[in-house]
């Protein structure tokens, strides 16, 4: 079942997710994360991060998983998805980096770097938790239009749109990698229970898409209508393409839930 709530924005976002993972976490200290990058899930890193440090959660056990990694890149660039999971995520949570896994972007393993990754995660016991954005042309991890539903992780080409819309990260567009390696749809169906944030305008069409629209390679993330546990978590903005009738405006955190 899809779960649409809209919240007041992004801190509100935040919290209610990281208040589900917190209790997950209490619950089972070897929970398996499914991270992603971007700005959109950076308020749950901080609210979980609060939490761990407010209610002396123990995070020793949790595992990460990451969507994607450009192709190319040096990890210890400021705009790898290595570098941004270990600053967001890794420093701050507190988790083991043992623990955190990205997939390699090293062009030169490419093509082993998928199926390993994808044992990897199976070894970990598989996601738990798949926290997800969305890109303005409905990709999800870096699944472009176009991406099988069953797509696996895999080295794909980037969009013009999604390395201008991530031309804000470099100094310029020419910086922008063009390919990158990328959890495939069908890796991101497998985890256990996924949530994906949007917020502002210039997401409500991509959302609305991926709510009603057919399920459909050309709109990636519409592959959530076929998994049971989804969350969707919209700020006003982002859910004005929907019907009222088609979201639970909420207004504090799922505590007791
Ligand atoms: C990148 C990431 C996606 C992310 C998207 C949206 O393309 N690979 O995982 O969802 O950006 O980014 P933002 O959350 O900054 O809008």
């Amino acid at each position: 079942m899809t779960e649409v709530l809209v919240v007041a924005g992004p801190a509100a976002a935040g919290e209610y997710v990281a208040d589900i993972l917190a209790r997950a976490i209490q619950t089972d200290p070897e929970t398996v994360l499914g991270l992603a990058t971007g700005s959109t899930p950076l308020p749950i890193y901080a609210a979980l991060a609060e939490r761990v440090r407010t209610e002396g959660i123990d995070v020793s056990s949790v595992s990460g998983f990451a969507l994607d990694e450009y192709v190319g890149i040096d990890p210890a660039h400021e705009q790898s998805y290595h570098h941004v999971i270990d600053a967001e995520v890794t420093q701050t949570l507190g988790l083991n980096p043992e623990r955190v896994h990205v997939p390699s972007g090293n062009p030169d393993t490419l093509e082993s770097a998928g199926a390993a990754y994808e044992e990897a995660i199976r070894a970990a016991g598989g996601v738990g938790w798949q926290i997800l954005g969305i890109g303005a042309n409905g990709h999800i991890g870096f699944n472009e239009p176009g991406s099988p539903i069953d797509s696996l992780t895999r080295q794909v080409p980037l969009t013009e749109q999604t390395r201008q819309d991530n031309a804000r990260f470099f100094d310029s567009i020419d910086d922008v990698p063009r390919h990158a390696i990328t959890q495939g749809v069908g890796t991101i169906l497998r985890a256990g229970h996924l949530f994906l944030l949007a917020f502002g305008e210039h997401k409500a069409d991509a959302v609305a898409r991926a709510i009603n629209g057919p399920v459909s390679p050309e709109i990636p993330a519409s592959a959530i209508q076929q998994h049971p546990n989804v969350t969707v978590l919209l700020d006003a903005a982002a859910a004005s393409g929907l019907d009222a009738a088609e979201y639970t405006v909420v207004t504090g955190t799922p505590a007791g839930v």
